[in-house]
């Protein structure tokens, strides 16, 4: 296993789509294992492939909480076929670090995938995990939260992260 680096916006191939996974072999196995070493070191909740630069179809979850058991989810050609109510649930990215913001979702979602062998299956979450997935899924689409802001706060948004950025660039230059 190995941490990869995790992209950041404005990165553009955070914008591109990702590919359907074909072969179900050691190198897709080896590319789960480091996605879900990354995210639980990162910590975060989830990750999508095109974060650590690979544009497959390829998401790890985690949304248990501090004191529930470990809930690893790791889903290839994700997709989902059913939502339902909607949700408006405050979400960050670790593509985009120090940044949180309120996105409108389904509050319930099922998901289709498959596992790392092939084999099919179906989840459906309400919660975070049902805004994890959503959120991991768009990140194969190169879709980011910020995307969904509207067309004003996406534009404050724009402005004060690069402006962080930059200022972040500066510090590290000094
Ligand atoms: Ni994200």
């Amino acid at each position: 296993m190995a941490l990869r680096r995790i992209l950041h916006y404005p990165e553009p191939l955070l914008k591109q789509k990702s590919l359907p996974v074909t072969e179900f072999n050691a190198e897709l196995k080896q590319l789960a294992d480091d996605m879900v070493e990354t995210m639980y070191d990162a910590p975060g909740v989830g990750l999508a492939a095109p974060q650590v630069g690979e544009l497959k179809r390829l998401i790890v979850l985690d949304c248990s909480g501090k004191d529930e058991p470990d809930d690893l989810l790791v889903a290839v050609n994700p997709e989902v076929i059913a939502g339902e109510g909607d949700s408006l649930e405050e979400e960050g990215c670790l593509s985009v670090p120090g940044y949180w913001a309120c996105v409108k979702r389904y509050a319930k979602a099922t998901m289709r995938y498959q596992d790392v062998e092939g084999n099919h299956h179906e989840r459906t979450a309400d919660g975070l995990l049902a805004v994890g997935i959503q959120h991991e899924i768009d990140h194969l689409e190169g879709v980011l939260f910020v995307d969904r802001l509207s067309p004003l706060k996406r534009s404050i948004f724009k402005k004060k992260y690069l402006k962080m950025l930059k200022e972040q660039g500066q510090e590290d230059d000094a």
